[in-house]
């Protein structure tokens, strides 16, 4: 392991842990990367004796101005630079987890460190001193396991996910995010601790699911929330849509696979969490719009809306930020049928021109989710959903050269209606401005100035308003 330990700061940590006469291990998360070959800035390094005087001697050595973040009550202190951050701590008895709320009482020995983490992945340390400088201490195997791609808990895993909940979603995410087993044990524990997870917060839930929805394929983490029963405790709405109901023969899909599968499908072409979420949300409406109709089969009438509508209550359970990013995915819900049904019949120009009205700046991300919206397994229907949506791109480029729908402003203002008739603010100036807006979108006149001006004037004389002379 010496070879990746080049960076001048593992050598600095050494020198300063030999004269302190401290063991020292870098240990964790880096040592798993660092084998995995994935890159890592966050170095956390535990000692034997105190990890707050080793941080403030390798800072000294790092320059007089070095800042040091020490953090008593927990026995750790950091030192951050540009392109890498040191968190140093003694080794410990008791569980490592980052905000656990105890401090640190009692002192251990490395083993004792390294069987209170979470997974043996994670519990894998590198010697930092001179005597054993770059040696690998691998009490549970963790090489092992990251060769086999198994998650595994050091200890008995009732122990470890008693220790802190929230472990049992960290097993889910790095399976996903490395795609990796969970192993049986392992697996049946979180199935058996589920309920435990009341006690965690939901931030650090939702840390943990971000996660997942950023992963290559979060559909292998949704299905493990749902086989170990986590998943209806963290996010019922998404477990209320797994299931198929057959009435008069006629059977509608599974909206829960429907909707993993949109997300891993919307996955190569954006990196942006709020449009996996969206992906994750268009559909969840559908168990509460469900409806049977006689003749004509499964309804989810209006599942966009009501969709929309639920959005700020799921987001405020699961301390999502209720900002514009939730604004963004309530534009996405409302409006994801809307490219579909416009692609199903002729795309005209004035129905291009009212989706660019309304979906504004969000339009390519629409387009996104709606062409990852199209599961069908009939490669027919498929091909000619995607020509449609082809031109419906088409257009779309083509009416905002012409028009500039995308962000619309009115090309005539209130002001100047209310100067051109002498009006006070009242019904007629906003009847008048909605009349110009619709005669653009259905493509009577052009967006710009002198068109709507005339088309103003026309309006308003039709409703009797005559200008005032200037
Ligand atoms: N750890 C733990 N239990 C937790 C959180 C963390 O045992 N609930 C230990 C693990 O040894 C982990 C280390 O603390 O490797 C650092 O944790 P953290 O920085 O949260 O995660 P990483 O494993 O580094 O992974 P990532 O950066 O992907 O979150």
């Amino acid at each position: 392991m010496r070879e990746h330990l080049e960076h001048p700061i593992f050598s600095i940590i050494s020198e300063e842990a030999d004269q302190l006469q401290q063991p020292c291990f870098v240990i964790g998360g880096f040592v798993r990367d660092l084998i995995l070959r994935r890159n890592s800035k966050d170095i956390d390094v535990v000692t034997l004796g105190s990890g707050i005087e080793l941080a403030k001697r390798v800072a000294k050595r790092l320059g007089p101005k070095t800042p040091v973040s020490v953090f008593k009550n927990f026995g750790t202190a950091m030192i951050k630079s540009a392109d890498w951050e040191v968190e140093f701590v003694g080794a410990r008895k008791e569980s490592y987890t980052h905000d656990s709320r105890k401090p640190i009482v009692e002192d251990g020995t490395l083993e004792d460190d390294q069987k209170r983490r979470d997974f043996t992945i994670n519990a894998l340390a590198i010697g930092l001193n001179k005597d054993n400088f770059g040696e690998l201490v691998d009490p549970f195997n963790g090489v092992a396991d990251l060769e086999n791609k198994i998650i595994r808990t050091p200890l008995e895993p009732g122990i470890t996910f008693s220790d802190d909940p929230l472990r049992m979603m960290r097993a889910i995410r790095f399976a996903t995010q490395l795609n990796f087993k969970i192993e049986e044990n392992t697996l049946q524990a979180i199935t058996d601790f589920r309920e435990r997870i009341a006690i965690i917060s939901g931030e650090r839930v939702i840390e943990e699911l971000n996660k997942i929805i950023l992963s290559d394929k979060p559909s292998i983490g949704f299905k493990l929330l749902d086989k170990t029963g986590l998943l209806p405790l963290i996010f019922p709405e998404l477990s209320n849509m797994k299931g198929v109901e057959e009435r008069s023969g006629i059977a509608h899909k599974d909206n829960f696979y429907h909707t993993l599968e949109v997300l891993d499908r919307i996955v190569p072409n954006t990196n942006n969490l709020w449009l996996r979420w969206s992906a994750l949300l268009h559909d969840i409406a559908k168990p509460r719009t469900k409806r049977f109709v006689p003749g004509i089969g499964w309804t989810f009438h209006a599942h966009n809306h009501v969709g929309e509508k639920m959005i700020p209550k799921l987001f405020r359970r699961m301390k999502l930020p209720m900002n514009e990013k939730m604004k963004y995915i309530q534009k996405m819900v409302s409006l994801h049928m809307r490219p579909i049904v416009l692609s199903e019949e002729e795309v005209t120009d004035s129905a291009v021109r009212r989706l660019l009205f309304e979906a504004g700046d969000d339009i390519d991300d629409l387009m996104t989710l709606c062409e990852a919206d199209i599961t069908s397994k009939n490669e027919g229907k498929v091909k000619r959903y995607m020509k449609n949506f082809r031109l419906v791109r088409e257009k779309l480029k083509d009416l905002e050269e012409r028009d500039h729908i995308r962000n619309f402003q009115p090309p005539v203002s209130g002001e100047e209606i209310m100067g051109t008739f002498g009006l006070s603010p009242c019904r007629e100036v906003g009847l008048i401005k909605n009349a110009i807006k619709e005669a653009i979108l259905e493509g009577e006149i052009h967006n710009n100035h002198d068109e709507a001006y005339r088309f103003m004037l026309k309006t308003a004389s039709e409703m009797g308003l005559t200008p005032v002379q200037s």
